[in-house]
């Protein structure tokens, strides 16, 4: 088990500060110190610095070498390792290339990107501009989510600082490397955060998935090469360039390196943004939270976000907190909302408003998830309501297994796997809701 108090006297701290943001844990970042001179005073724009340096900087592929050593993967929620996916970029390709920041977050308990924007935009700016000089890209975007007016406005202003400070746009700090890096307001739909989606809408459409392949990698935004990589990854850059990618990994734990922030949501003491080790247990994680809401028994976690399967509380007792352990547990870490939920929690009635909430996001593209996500929710409504039949778990078992993996993109999936989750580990629960016309738990009665 990780030692929390050990990491944080062994000078681990100034990483927790560098990266974050959550001010009731890692003193320093409060909301008032966000603007450049204060990222500068933190050590910020120096792994810029360090890369573009006339003397012993980094090459692009030294650059693409330290974050594959890093073990970073991909906090957007699919955990692809993030270094892979920058190899992937046709650098030497003449054409137009792009980077994209997917700071959409739109996913159920998910509220961390947001606050890397609002109290540290820089470090995401000075992630892009590495990420960019490691693949040759001149042109980005940070795609931030429609309903977050106040965001867009910092990270506007924190862009404006960095264009001034020589940081952003031609010969960035007199080198040869130029990049310019531009904010989009979203559309507040979900399906904008699924990445291909995003590209549609940023190229001004309808925000629908596009099949793969052809990748983004080689068939992006206006059709050319683009990489896209959610916001809490590109802030780990600045630290694994500073630092080098083995500090990084050793942060973590091997395959899951470095530390995630993951926001503490539902029935917990002191709900937030924790930004901890990977490899943390979670009984540590649930403890920072400040515990189960007026000290109630722990009865499920979801542990990744909404469209992760539902874990009960002994199986997730036993959980560490990286891709690894939680996917053993028969879940995922997503994108590292744990969604907490103590022993008055109805699944039936959680399960209710996680499905209406798909069958509303639903992009409507693919007729498994159109009709699919639909008949969740009925199903679960009419049980929740006390007019379920007989055989509605089997026809819960079955919709879902008739929408996993036959859409385009995986939002079907992520209305899907709550369900199957929810039935695999709470089945007497609904069971007993077909029965009695009532719920079980006695909260609820
Ligand atoms: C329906 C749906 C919604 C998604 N929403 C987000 C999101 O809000 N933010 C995000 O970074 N990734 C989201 N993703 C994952 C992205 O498609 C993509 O994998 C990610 O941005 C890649 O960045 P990463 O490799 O840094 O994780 C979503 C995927 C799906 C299927």
């Amino acid at each position: 088990m990780v030692d929390l108090s050990k990491f944080q006297a062994s000078g681990l701290e100034t990483c927790f500060h560098d990266r974050h943001i959550e001010p009731q844990i890692y003193a320093g970042l409060d909301g008032s110190n966000w603007r450049l001179k204060d990222y500068e005073a933190r050590g910020g724009y120096q792994a810029l610095r360090k890369i573009l340096a006339a003397e012993g900087g980094m090459t692009p592929d030294q650059v693409v070498a330290e974050v594959k050593a890093s073990g970073l993967r991909g906090r957007g929620g699919a955990g692809f390792p993030t270094g892979l996916k920058w190899s992937f970029m046709p650098r030497a390709l003449p054409v137009q290339k792009y980077l994209v920041c997917n700071s959409d977050e739109g996913e159920p308990g998910t509220c961390k990107d947001r606050d890397i924007l609002r109290y540290n935009p820089h470090i995401v700016i000075e992630g892009m501009i590495i990420a960019a000089y490691a693949m040759g890209i001149s042109v980005g975007y940070n795609y931030i989510h429609g309903e977050i007016f106040e965001v867009y406005e910092r990270f506007e202003a924190a862009l404006e600082e960095a264009r001034a400070a020589g940081y952003l746009g031609d010969h960035i700090l007199g080198s040869k490397h130029s990049f310019q890096l531009y904010a989009h307001h979203g559309f507040g739909a979900y399906i904008c955060g699924e990445e291909t989606a995003l590209l549609e809408s940023l190229e001004g459409k309808k925000g629908q998935p596009r099949f793969k392949p052809p990748f983004p990698a080689s068939f992006g935004l206006y059709g050319k090469p683009t990489t896209i990589n959610n916001t809490e990854t590109f802030a780990a850059v600045p630290w694994i360039i500073r630092n080098g990618g083995q500090a990084y990994l050793e942060c973590g734990k091997p395959n899951n390196g470095g530390t995630k922030i993951f926001s503490m949501v539902g029935d917990v003491q002191r709900p937030g943004n924790y930004e901890i080790p990977m490899g943390t247990s979670f009984a540590k994680l649930l403890e920072l939270a400040g515990g189960v809401k007026g000290g109630r028994k722990l009865k499920a976690v979801i542990p990744g976000g909404s469209s992760a399967p539902v874990l009960p509380a002994s199986v997730m007792m036993d959980c560490t907190m990286d891709y690894d352990s939680i996917s053993k547990a028969g879940s995922m870490l997503g994108s590292g909302a744990v969604i907490v939920m103590d022993e008055t929690r109805c699944m039936v009635k959680s399960l209710l408003r996680l499905s209406y909430f798909y069958s509303h996001e639903s992009c409507g593209q693919c007729t498994p998830c159109r009709e699919g996500t639909g008949w969740l929710w009925r199903l679960v409504n009419r049980i929740e309501h006390g007019e379920g039949r007989a055989d509605d778990l089997a026809l819960l078992d079955n919709v879902a297994e008739n929408i996993m993996g036959r859409t385009i993109c995986a939002l079907g999936d992520a209305a899907a796997m709550p369900v199957r989750g929810m039935l695999k580990h709470f089945r007497d629960e609904f069971a007993y809701h077909v029965e009695h016309k009532t719920c079980m738990v006695p909260a609820y009665v």
